[in-house]
C-alpha cells in the first residue's frame, strides 16, 4: 500500500507555480491577482478563504478579500461580482460559497465573468470541460487529477466507480475521467443515493473516488484487493484531542480499507490539500492568460 501524499504534491505544485510567477515578473508581466468574496462568518468558511489568503502569498500573487455581513443583499453582491469582472487587474475571482438563504448561489455564479471563474463553476466553464475543451476546471477534480498524474496511476480501461454525484465533484471528475486523455479513457460508473448496488460496483472496481460526504461510508469488504481509493470526503467531527475541537474525517474506513489498497489518499492530507493548490493554479492560468486570450 502506498499512500498518496497530498502534502508533498500540493507543497511541489506551489513552489512550480512560485517560480512562473518569478519568471512572469522577470519578463515584465504583472502578478496575478485573485480575489474573494467572503459573506457572514461560517467557521468553514473562514478557514478555507484563510487557506486561500495564505495560499496566494506562498505562491507570490496579489490577493484580495472582499467582506460582506449575512445581511448583504443579492443585488448588493451581484454589483460586487460586477465589479470585479471589470477590474483590469483582477484576474481571477471567486465567491465563497455556500451563501445566506436568501442569496441565490446559481445567481451569483452566473454573474461571474467566466474569463475569471477560476473556481470554474460558471456554466461556460462547466460545459467546456465536458467537451473537452481548455476551461478552468473545478478544483476538486483537478486535484484528483493531479495527484493520479503524480504517482503515475493507470486509468486507461479502467474501471472507475465515483461515490456521490454533486456538481462541483462527482459529475465533473467523472467526466473527467472518460476524456481521450491522460487521466482518462477510463470506464467510469457513478453510483449515488438511488443507486442498488453500490458494494457490486465498487468490488468491480479499479480506483474508488468517494465523494458523497459519509464518514467512514467504504468499508474493507467493499472493495477489490489492489485497488486505488480516492477519498474526498472532509466532514468535521467533534474531537477532544484537537484545539478547534473537531477534526476531519473522510468517507472511507481508513484503518480497514488501507490494507486492500494499492494507492490511498488519506484525510487529512490528501485531496483536500490539493483541492486548494488547484485554484492557485487556476489563478496562474487566469494570470497567464492562458485558458482565454487577452481581451
Ligand atoms: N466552499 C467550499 N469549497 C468551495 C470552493 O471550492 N469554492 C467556493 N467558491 N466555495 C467553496
Amino acid at each position: 500500500m502506498q499512500l498518496i501524499d497530498g502534502k508533498a504534491v500540493s507543497a511541489a505544485v506551489k513552489l512550480e507555480i512560485a517560480e512562473e510567477v518569478r519568471k512572469m515578473l522577470a519578463e515584465g508581466k504583472k502578478r496575478p491577482h485573485l480575489a474573494a468574496i467572503l459573506v457572514g462568518h461560517d467557521g468553514g468558511s473562514e478557514t478555507y478563504v484563510a487557506g486561500k489568503v495564505k495560499d496566494c502569498e506562498d505562491c507570490g500573487f496579489k490577493s484580495t478579500l472582499i467582506r460582506f455581513e449575512d445581511d448583504v443583499t443579492e443585488e448588493r453582491l451581484i454589483e460586487e461580482v460586477e465589479k470585479l469582472n471589470q477590474d483590469a487587474d483582477v484576474d481571477g475571482f471567486i465567491v465563497q460559497l455556500p451563501l445566506p438563504k436568501h442569496i441565490s448561489e446559481q445567481k451569483i455564479i452566473e454573474a461571474i465573468d467566466y474569463h475569471k471563474d477560476v473556481d470554474g463553476f460558471h456554466p461556460v466553464n462547466v460545459g467546456r470541460a465536458n467537451l473537452g475543451l481548455p476551461a478552468f476546471l473545478s478544483a476538486t477534480p483537478a486535484g484528483i487529477l493531479e495527484l493520479i498524474k503524480r504517482y503515475n496511476i493507470e486509468t486507461a480501461g479502467k474501471h472507475v466507480v465515483v461515490i456521490g454525484r454533486s456538481n462541483i465533484v462527482g459529475k465533473p471528475v467523472a467526466n473527467l475521467l472518460m476524456q481521450k486523455s491522460y487521466p482518462g479513457n477510463a470506464t467510469v460508473t457513478v453510483v449515488h443515493s438511488y443507486s442498488k448496488d453500490i458494494k457490486e460496483q465498487c468490488l468491480s472496481a479499479d480506483i474508488i473516488i468517494c465523494a458523497l460526504g459519509k464518514p467512514g461510508f467504504l468499508k474493507a469488504d467493499m472493495v477489490k484487493d489492489g485497488v486505488v481509493v480516492i477519498d474526498v470526503g472532509t466532514t468535521r467531527v467533534p474531537s477532544t484531542e484537537t484545539k478547534s475541537g473537531f477534526r476531519l474525517k473522510g468517507d472511507v474506513d481508513f484503518e480497514q480499507v488501507a490494507p486492500k489498497c494499492s494507492f490511498i489518499t488519506p484525510v487529512p492530507g490528501g485531496v483536500g490539500l490539493m483541492t486548494r493548490v488547484s485554484l492557485m493554479k487556476n489563478t496562474l492560468l487566469a494570470g497567464s492568460k492562458a485558458i482565454y486570450p487577452a481581451r
